[in-house]
């Protein structure tokens, strides 16, 4: 199987011992692919929606962007991981999910999105790592992925690893482990099932592209929705 994990901090800290403890299980039964961030995407949107009217591989950040798209496209498990800051997910993941707004479903969405599985590790302090999973799970869940998996941890005590209580390390090591053993026994040749949140976000958009298509029949986005049938009787998840 393939696993693609964004790291939302380039740091060797909390978030990426989380990570680390979460991938153990996987690491003699995967091909693992990491970007960490922002080294690996680390330009932002300039907004100049050259994505969205035209084509993302004319994106200025493209070479960075379309090895993450490839990456993302070919796993079968996806993992984001992000501390905290300021109550939300990094500012290096919010710069890396802006580029891919054109895959949102009023958009572009790729069709393998509908049948993937996500992992989501997020933790804070004390507060903010709940909403900082949030972050990314929008993201996730408008490009079209259902099963979303949130492990979100507090630590209360430091910010620092070593620092942190052994019986607090080992809280988070067992239900990272549980987790990963649980996504482990997946038949991953099975894509998952397509939602129901996804499945009516499909149909609002899809009535909405129809109706467009009436006065913008040339927007590479109704273009896409026509070109996979979409308008028709083929749906992305079958
Ligand atoms: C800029 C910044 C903002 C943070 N904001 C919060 C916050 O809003 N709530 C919280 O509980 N912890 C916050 N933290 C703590 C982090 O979520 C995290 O626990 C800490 O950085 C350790 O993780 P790391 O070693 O992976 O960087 C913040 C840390 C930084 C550096």
């Amino acid at each position: 199987m393939k696993i693609t994990v964004i790291n939302g901090t380039e740091k060797h800290g909390v978030t990426y011992r989380l990570k680390e403890i979460f991938l153990t299980p996987f690491k003699d039964k995967a091909e693992i692919t990491e970007f960490y961030l922002p080294r690996d995407c680390p330009h932002f949107c300039s907004g100049c929606i050259t994505c969205f009217g035209k084509d993302e591989k004319l994106c200025k950040a493209a070479e960075y962007t379309q090895k993450i798209e490839k990456a993302l496209l070919e796993a079968d498990l996806l993992v984001f991981t992000t501390p905290a800051y300021v109550f939300h997910a990094t500012g290096a993941m919010k710069a890396m999910l802006d580029h891919f707004g054109y895959r949102w479903m009023p958009h572009r969405p790729a069709k393998e999105m509908f049948g993937k599985r996500a992992v989501i590790i997020s933790q804070c302090l004390g507060a903010g790592g709940k909403s900082s999973a949030k972050d990314i799970k929008d993201s996730l869940s408008w490009w079209g992925v259902s099963y979303i998996k949130v492990l979100s941890f507090r630590l209360m005590n430091d910010i620092l690893w070593d620092k942190l209580p052994a019986n607090k390390r080992a809280g988070m090591e067992s239900k990272l482990t549980r987790a990963a053993n649980r996504l482990l026994t997946i038949d991953y040749s099975k894509k998952a099932s397509a939602g129901l949140p996804a499945r009516f976000k499909f149909y609002i958009i899809r009535a909405m592209q129809r109706s467009l298509s009436k006065t913008h029949p040339d927007t590479a986005d109704y273009k896409y929705w026509e070109n996979n049938g979409w308008l028709g009787k083929v749906r992305p998840w079958n």
